[in-house]
């Protein structure tokens, strides 16, 4: 039998004040991915704040071997899908692989990653090199998270996944690009794969909540990919992943003890640090 994915309790929704609360008052942020109704319903009980529908999908659902081929009505699909399983985490979508390299082309696809797709918010990849761009879709009010760091869209440019900002030159661009997001309007940012001692000078300066991910612990709050944190990703684990699975017993045992280890920051651990 088939019942719907949401209960009768009134919740109240994570938006984004209240995730700039959370990182004024100390409190990390837990974010998680989900491709659907279903694993959206679990990952929103067990308290996640943020849920990003990643263009990592190409990777985990697909079985590609990079998100490059991922598309806006893949994105779309998966985002209606993960938006009717959620009650009160906030959904943010990935902007697909060149679906925002001109203005016009990037609003009519964060229009229906929203419109269509139930999303509070769009991702993109890039530094400076966006801030026009952000400038131009917050200002028609469509929320943006800027995603620097490791981008995994540029893989064929960057010949491999390799931690990023490594000496003083990058770190230093590193800094310019969040300056320049912040400067420009994002209402979050995100870093992937930078040493822990770099994001947390950008979260120090940044004006809006940061969120890593093989970033260390000195940031507003954590993402990882769902099936990292269930331990049945394909193919080689990346350094920051753990998988909660083995120590929560079944799925929302996993995924409650990673609400929970990223609030009392247990994780990241060292281990999962560069
Ligand atoms: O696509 C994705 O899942 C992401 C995460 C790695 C943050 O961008």
């Amino acid at each position: 039998m088939y019942t719907s994915a949401k209960t009768s309790q009134p919740v109240t929704p994570v938006s984004v004040t209240s995730l700039r609360k959370m990182r004024e008052e100390g409190t990390p942020i837990a974010c998680l991915t989900a491709y659907d109704a279903s694993f959206a319903a679990q990952v929103d009980a067990a308290g996640t704040d943020v849920v990003l529908v990643g263009d990592s999908l190409g990777m985990v659902i697909q079985g590609l071997d990079s998100t490059v081929p991922v598309t806006v009505d893949d994105m779309i699909y998966h985002c209606r899908a993960t938006a009717r399983g959620l009650e009160r985490a906030f959904l943010m979508a990935d902007m697909p692989f060149a679906s925002y390299a001109m203005p016009e082309q990037a609003i009519r696809n964060g229009a229906r990653l929203m419109q269509e797709g139930g999303a509070r918010m769009v991702k993109l990849e890039g530094g400076s090199l966006q801030a026009e761009l952000v400038y131009f879709l917050t200002s028609r009010g469509i929320p943006v998270c800027g995603h620097i760091g490791l981008q995994p869209q540029f893989i064929h440019r960057l010949g491999g996944y390799r931690v990023q900002g490594k000496d003083e030159a990058a770190a230093q661009a590193m800094m310019d690009d969040a300056r320049a997001l912040c400067e420009a309007g994002v209402d979050l940012l995100l870093l992937e794969c930078v040493p822990a001692a770099l994001a947390a000078r950008i979260t120090e300066m940044s004006t809006v909540p940061v969120i890593g991910i093989g970033a260390g612990g000195d940031v507003d709050g954590q993402i990882l990919v769902l099936y990292d944190v269930l331990g049945i990703s394909i193919g080689r684990k990346p350094r920051f992943a753990r998988d909660f699975l083995a120590s929560g017993g079944d799925i929302s045992g996993a995924l409650r003890g990673y609400v929970e280890a990223v609030r009392e920051r247990s994780y990241p651990a060292a281990e999962h640090c560069f």
